[in-house]
């Protein structure tokens, strides 16, 4: 049940975009506290993760809905208030969650820069005992991002050849680790050697530094000249048309982002000399209803309670307009491996 005693204050702070443009239009705000809706939870946010879509919005690459805009996709905190609606209080879903104030979930529903946080509970999943809230915010996004498109956008099997490129960033070291438990032949592309022994550690077979060695010459040699039967793209405008070089017959393009740049416009006629299948899904759209939340967020608990699955924090970050705009630069600076986290309580 919902408590109704506990006081809570009129404003929260808020990590907000003013506008669009460089790190400059991040501002600490006072926003007003905000009233959870019969059909949403409360949450009272304790660490929130630093995605690579914070800076396309910033940048406007993606249109912002409003302004000022809070900023921030996956978070973890604690539960203050749940439901009030019947309906969600009578659904299968619902009780099988087993919500409870004081509990600490996870959610992927954007906004995260802020105190408390509501979130319609069909995104908000309860944390296992045996997870913090740090590892579930780091996890969150990107980890049900690799979970989902390996499921969903191109099914991977065992004994395939597939390209990851930004092999030891957040999302690159996840998919890594996923595709080798399937028993695929990973092969990593990164940019430093430092980032080659991380993505060898957590999965790659082969890793390549691209700015050393020729990346679409050294696919063909370790694939006999085939190429690959998949490649996962969150690169985007640098790494599109050496994709068409290196992918194999009736191969499968997952192009997942835009971190170099978007990816130019191309006619559909370009799939053909290969019969290729592409794919440009979103993480979201693999999340709608709360059977698909439920199914992919226990594949992502049990993977890292196995230990088949580890999250690499590369930085914590305050949670101030600084803080925010410094992690942002350090991703987009392309120096970075694994999660960027900004820590938004203390705990
Ligand atoms: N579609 C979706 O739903 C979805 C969900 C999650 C993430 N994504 C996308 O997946 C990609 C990876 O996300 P992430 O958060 O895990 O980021 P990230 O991998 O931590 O950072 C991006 C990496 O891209 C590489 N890169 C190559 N050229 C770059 C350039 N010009 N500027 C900056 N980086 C460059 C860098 O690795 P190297 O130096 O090794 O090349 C860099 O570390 C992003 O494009 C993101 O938008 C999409």
């Amino acid at each position: 049940m919902a408590t109704t005693s506990k006081q809570y204050p009129q404003t929260v702070k808020a990590v907000q975009y003013t506008g669009t443009g460089g790190p400059e239009v991040i501002k600490l705000n006072e926003v007003s506290f905000p009233e959870a809706k019969p059909d949403e939870v409360l949450i009272r946010v304790e660490w929130a993760g630093v995605n690579f879509i914070d800076t396309y919005f910033r940048q406007g690459i993606y249109q912002l809905p409003a302004v000022p805009w809070t900023a921030g996709q996956d978070s973890a905190g604690i539960v203050e208030k749940l439901p009030t609606d019947p309906n969600v209080l009578n659904d299968p879903e619902y009780k099988a969650r087993k919500y409870e104030v004081g509990q600490k979930v996870a959610c992927i529903a954007g906004t995260a820069y802020a105190e408390y946080i509501t979130r319609p509970w069909t995104k908000v999943m309860p944390i296992p005992a045996s997870i913090d809230t740090r590892t579930a915010a780091a996890a969150s996004l990107q980890g049900l991002t690799a979970i989902t498109f390996v499921e969903e956008a191109y099914n991977a099997q065992s004994g395939d050849y597939v390209l990851v490129h930004a092999a030891a960033g957040g999302l690159g070291l996840i998919l890594c680790q996923i595709l080798k438990s399937r028993g695929a032949h990973v092969i990593g592309s990164v940019s430093t050697d430092e980032k080659a022994a991380l993505a060898k550690e957590n999965g790659a077979e082969f890793v390549i530094n691209y700015k050393n060695e020729d990346l679409i010459k050294r696919v063909g040699e370790i694939t006999n000249g085939q190429g690959v039967h998949g490649i996962y793209d969150g690169v985007g405008k640098t790494t599109w048309e050496g994709n068409f070089e290196m992918i194999r017959r009736k191969g499968t393009i997952v192009s997942i982002g835009n971190a170099s740049g978007v990816v130019p416009p191309f006619s559909p006629l370009k799939l053909g000399p290969k019969n290729l299948k592409l794919v440009r899904p979103v993480v979201g759209n693999y999340l709608e209803t709360a059977a698909e939340v439920t199914h992919y967020y226990t594949e992502l608990w049990q993977a890292i309670q196995s230990g088949a699955l580890k999250i690499h924090v590369y930085k914590e970050y305050p949670f101030t307009a600084e803080g925010v705009g410094a992690a942002q630069t350090d991703q987009a600076s392309g120096k970075t491996t694994g999660k960027l986290l900004i820590k938004v309580a203390n705990q």
